[in-house]
């Protein structure tokens, strides 16, 4: 029996890139990949999933990615589970201790530019499959690199051109004094714990230090006067703290402390951070990172200081287009638009078409069979700089005509200078 026919459609929050969006992600990606290497940073690319025990294990088993955002799948009889990656830090992780790269230098820098994975309520700038870019850098525990990676993204975002965000900065402490925050934490909270919303009431148990940022506007009443761990730090992490915060001071970064700032995977440790902008709506986080001394040794590796950070891409995308307005052009122009006046000149238009190509000039010809006036509408529809035009006096002179397709004007030029004429005047 044959199926209704149905009309297919992508997958819930893995929206489409279309061609007319291109032009706004390749400005991205070119400024990321000029930029970062400035800094030091090299790009690496993982496999889009990994075993699902390396997420379990480094964003932790009681963070909402884990506990129900994953979209784990078996990887074949007898071989372990795996899950389609929800973030990056842990496969850089993963491959700086598979490959053994920090026996090349100690300190190491990756950057990374790829689609995630979590199965989250989709809404404005919040999707299933998403872009980020990130930075990792293993090696040091130099506050210093704190700072660089916050000044990294606030440089990323002025050569975009985006002013309206925010820094907001907090330290989470290291394990010795997070152990006891949290008992202060969970003492302070008990009595009032009829005040916070479910999903809060779990946390308590398991992971207090979410309820510090839930979004539930009881919640966010009842812990105004919580303890802070900002007060509650010991002296080495005081101190890391007080030297990231002096060297953005220093750099003329503008941030906030936060104190309620946590962040929602669990292998933090001291210098957390998120970049917001009100462009964006309930969803307003640019990007986010912090310090993770502790990951590599949890994974196995060697002890190394570590600090990173990832950004949506899909919402720096929304920003820049909401601050740029129509400037982010839609759609990318071309140098030329070959036209012939009749068939007979197509090979030759052909052997045109492929020398303007290998010249480093983007354009096409006409593969439907095109009336000249229809071809003409074609050139002037793809947005291309200058028609060149062939008919057979041109061919037998050996010549073209080189018509500008913004004034209008018409020149013609010997068949050997018509690369030349385009590359200068475009
Ligand atoms: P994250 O805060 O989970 O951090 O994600 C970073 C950014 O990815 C968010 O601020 C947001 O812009 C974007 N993002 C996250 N989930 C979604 C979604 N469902 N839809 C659209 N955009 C989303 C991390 O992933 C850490 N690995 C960052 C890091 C790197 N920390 C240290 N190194």
């Amino acid at each position: 029996m044959s199926e209704s026919p149905k009309s297919y459609k992508a997958p819930t929050g893995m929206p489409d890139i279309l061609p007319e969006d291109m032009p706004a992600w390749l400005r991205l990606e070119n400024a990321v990949r000029r930029l970062f290497p400035l800094y030091g940073y090299r790009e690496i690319r993982t496999p889009l999933c990994e075993e699902t025990q390396l997420f379990s294990r480094s964003v932790g088993e009681a963070t909402d990615i884990v506990e129900k955002q994953m979209y784990t799948f078996s990887g074949g009889e007898n071989e372990k589970s795996l899950t389609l990656r929800p973030e990056m830090t842990a496969s850089v992780v993963r491959a700086l201790i598979e490959h053994q790269l920090f026996k090349q230098k100690t300190m190491q820098k990756f950057f990374y530019i790829g689609p995630m994975f979590r199965k989250e309520r989709p809404q404005k700038g919040r999707f299933r499959q998403f872009y980020q870019l990130g930075i990792e850098a293993f090696g040091s525990q130099d506050p210093l690199i704190d700072a660089e990676t916050v000044m990294l993204f606030q440089h990323l975002l002025m050569d975009l051109g985006l002013s309206r965000f925010g820094i907001r900065l907090n330290s989470i402490g290291c394990m010795t004094c997070r152990g006891s925050y949290r008992d202060t934490l969970k003492q302070a909270m008990q009595s009032r714990l009829k005040t916070f919303c479910p999903d809060c009431k779990r946390r308590y148990e398991r992971n207090p230090f979410r309820v510090l940022d839930c979004k539930v506007e009881t919640c966010v009443q009842a812990r105004v006067d919580l303890p802070r761990i900002t007060d509650h730090l010991c002296a080495a992490c005081r101190d890391h703290f007080d030297s990231v915060r002096k060297a953005l001071d220093q750099n003329s970064v503008p941030y906030q402390v936060d104190p309620f700032l946590v962040r929602g995977l669990d292998y933090y440790t001291r210098t957390v951070y998120e970049v917001t902008s009100d462009l964006l709506g309930s969803q307003d986080s640019l990007g986010g990172g912090g310090r993770y001394d502790a990951l590599v040794r949890e994974l196995d590796g060697p002890d190394m200081g570590a600090v990173g950070f990832a950004a949506g891409m899909e919402r720096l995308i929304m920003v820049m287009q909401q601050q740029e307005g129509s400037s982010v052009q839609s759609g990318s122009a071309s140098d030329f638009y070959i036209v012939t006046i009749g068939a007979e000149q197509r090979p030759e238009a052909f052997r045109m078409l492929a020398e303007l190509r290998r010249a480093g000039l983007s354009g096409d010809l006409d593969y439907e069979g095109r009336s000249v006036k229809a071809q003409m509408r074609e050139g002037t529809r793809s947005g291309a700089r200058f028609a060149v035009i062939l008919g057979s006096d041109e061919v037998s002179r050996k010549v073209v005509k080189v018509k500008n397709m913004i004034d209008g004007v018409e020149v013609e030029v010997a068949r050997d200078k018509m690369v030349e004429t385009i590359k200068e005047r475009r």
